[in-house]
């Protein structure tokens, strides 16, 4: 393939990217997106501050424009995201107890009722582990609602949107030696276990010095998708530069292919401009949109395949 979404879909597998529905006026940007990928994921449109800023009154417009696009362009979209601590609306960060639960539940069920077969994977909750040694739940008004508020999660969307895979979403889960990984691979083993429907894990796969791609990294896609769900990674960017971020990108997508159940790539955005990350230059593209040493060997590493 020549272009990544070709190159990817030779192995079965998907190509896609963070977008951001007031980018869709950039004509590089668009072009890139077009000519590049085959699936989206809005960086921002789809979660809970954005679409439900009131209590009750849902605002779909800037997801709607992602979608839109996605839809005319022959995309996927990844839906991101339904539950999570962060980037909630001001009157839910308030909230505790039974209203938030009630809340959280009447959230999932319009949001993914509205895009009922628009979506390609929903992640239903994002990032609800904490950080370091000890493998606890993130401690959050969520959390605080009771330990079952992650299976209530996705038996809901499953309820509102029976067609849409339904994921886990979490970043440094990437290390197979990791807590917070290891905490992850028993919710899921325990979903599996009793019935609770789950069909993917995201690895978000946000690399820099601090947490490098871990060489056992396809020993997790693997681990994971053992447990009989497809794996996905969902957010990737890689800080550094030149052949060594070149070498890396290489190494993530060759994990992948490894991996049967490792059905698709997402990156955090197009060009380097676009990163989230306020300095560094951790994507495919640069910031004028040509194609870095990162993208030939993203590229080649999947014609490999
Ligand atoms: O839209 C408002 C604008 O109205 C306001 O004037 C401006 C002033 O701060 O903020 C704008 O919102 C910002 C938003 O991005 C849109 O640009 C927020 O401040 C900013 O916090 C937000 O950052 C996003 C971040 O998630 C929030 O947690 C990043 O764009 C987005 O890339 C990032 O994505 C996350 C994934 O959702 C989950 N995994 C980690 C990943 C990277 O942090």
């Amino acid at each position: 393939g020549t272009t990544l979404a070709t190159a990817a879909g030779e192995t079965g597998r998907y190509f896609g990217t963070a977008v951001a529905a007031n980018k869709l006026s950039d004509s590089t940007y668009v072009g890139i997106l077009n000519r590049e990928f085959n699936s989206v994921t809005p960086e921002n449109e789809m979660k809970w501050d954005a679409i439900e800023p009131s209590q009750g009154q849902f605002t779909f417009a800037n997801a709607d424009r992602i979608v839109n696009h996605a839809r005319a362009n022959g995309m996927m979209v990844r839906g991101h995201a339904l539950a999570w601590h962060s980037q909630q609306p001001g009157w839910a960060q308030n909230m505790g107890g039974t209203a938030l639960r009630s809340a959280m539940v009447n959230h999932i069920t319009q949001v993914a009722s509205y895009y009922r077969g628009k979506i390609h994977s929903w992640d239903v909750v994002n990032e609800a582990f904490a950080d370091g040694g000890t493998g606890a739940r993130r401690d959050s008004n969520l959390q605080r609602t009771g330990n079952d508020w992650i299976e209530v999660a996705f038996r809901t969307a499953r309820a509102a949107d029976p067609t849409a895979k339904l994921c886990y979403n979490d970043y440094n889960t990437d290390d197979w030696t990791h807590a917070k990984t290891q905490a992850v691979y028993n919710l899921v083993r325990d979903f599996k276990a009793r019935g609770v429907p789950i069909d993917c894990v995201g690895f978000q796969s946000h690399f820099n010095s601090q947490s490098p791609v871990p060489a056992n990294y396809q020993t997790t896609l693997s681990s994971f998708a053992a447990l009989g769900v497809d794996v996905q990674i969902t957010e990737l960017d890689i800080e550094g530069s030149g052949q060594t971020q070149a070498d890396n990108f290489a190494r993530v997508v060759r994990a992948c292919l490894a991996v049967a159940r490792c059905t698709g790539i997402t990156v955090w955005g197009i060009r380097d401009t676009d990163s989230w990350r306020a300095s560094g230059t951790p994507l495919l593209f640069d910031g004028n949109g040509n194609k870095k040493a990162a993208y030939t060997a993203t590229l080649n590493a999947l014609n490999e395949g």
